[in-house]
């Protein structure tokens, strides 16, 4: 693992939304990740999901509204001591409520007051009702934040619970491990730099359902696309077809054939600060593309011809513009 994802101390506040339902697999999520971590639960957020549960997944008491001012834990100054243990603070799901009383600055619920004392980044996962998310008090709110430097990020687009389509859902644990991730990453080499990447093979079709292909997962082009941005780079991914559970954050293109993926990147390459070629472009295409499929006619052996695709790499080579970076 990097060393900078190791045991990290992470506090996951919980709001009283109806996807907290999730929040005890981004707690699995978190801990399974090596995080140490300190769940705070507002008062709306108990009556959606139990602290028994929560408690008994951590291993460890949670941190609820009740203890804030209580005789037993007020001394402790919870607000306070968690603010200060953690490396990051992640609010997931997070209500119209909360977000707006994070935007105002109160203190009333321990939440809010353990944000107002932390150092360390906060991450906001907005989750509700697709009329609650576009209410102008809403995105005014997200954009204080936003300017406050706190991570608000963006809701999923589908199904809700409260029986619309459309945006407000809660992301998956993969996207909200990633999200902590960039926030907690040490460098930010690539802040405002463009970078594309290529990933995965590519198919090369003979008929119309045969290709030539090679075994590419597009693991290692994935894997260099995400750290760059952690580091804050803008990553256009451009992939052949390969199975990748979470594009969140880049701008994706899938792309099929070497002709495709030679068209996507040479159609962006132009504005970008940093090219890394990790994708496993065929080499050859059907010289002539059969439009039904080929027959076997009691052949022993076939001939396809086939002819050279263009080399990518050596046409970006003949464009790179000074100070442009290719890998
Ligand atoms: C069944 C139900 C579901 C709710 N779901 C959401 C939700 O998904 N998002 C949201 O912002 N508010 C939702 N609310 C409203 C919040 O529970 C309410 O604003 C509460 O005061 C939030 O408090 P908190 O932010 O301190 O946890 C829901 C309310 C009910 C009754």
């Amino acid at each position: 693992m990097t060393w900078w994802k190791n045991r990290r101390k992470i506090v996951l506040g919980i709001t009283g939304g109806i996807s907290a339902y999730k929040s005890p697999e981004i707690l699995r999520g978190l801990i399974k990740a090596g995080c140490d971590v300190e769940v705070v639960l507002t008062a709306a957020g108990e009556r959606f999901v139990s602290p028994m549960v929560l408690s008994t997944l951590a291993g460890k008491r949670v941190w609820r509204q009740e203890d804030f001012l209580s005789d037993e834990m007020g001394w402790r100054m919870p607000h306070i001591s968690l603010a200060d243990w953690a490396d990051a603070v992640v609010i997931a799901p997070c209500t119209a409520e909360t977000l707006s009383n994070l935007a105002r600055g109160t203190g009333r619920e321990l939440l809010c007051s353990l944000v107002l004392a932390a150092q360390s980044p906060v991450i906001v996962f907005p989750a509700m009702n697709v009329h609650m998310l576009a209410h102008p008090a809403t995105e005014e709110n997200c954009e204080i934040l936003k300017k406050r430097g706190v991570t608000v990020a963006e809701p999923e687009t589908g199904s809700l619970a409260c029986g619309y389509e459309g945006k407000g859902r809660l992301p998956g644990v993969e996207v909200i491990m990633e999200e902590l991730w960039r926030a907690l990453c040490p460098s930010k080499s690539l802040e405002g730099k463009n970078v594309l990447v290529t990933a995965g093979p590519t198919w090369e079709y003979l008929d119309p359902v045969r290709f030539i292909s090679n075994p590419s997962t597009g693991k290692m082009g994935y894997a260099m696309a995400r750290t760059a941005w952690y580091r804050g780079g803008r990553v256009t991914f451009v992939h052949g077809p390969a199975e990748f559970s979470n594009l969140e954050g880049f701008s994706a293109r899938s792309v099929v054939s070497a002709l495709e993926m030679k068209k996507e990147v040479m159609a962006v390459s132009g504005g970008m600060d940093v090219i890394v070629k990790a994708a496993a472009v065929g080499d050859f295409r059907a010289a002539t593309l059969s439009g039904r499929k080929i027959k076997r006619e009691k052949l022993d052996t076939t001939t396809i011809e086939l002819e050279q695709n263009d080399d990518i790499a050596a046409a970006l080579g003949k464009i790179k513009r000074p100070g442009q970076i290719l890998v």
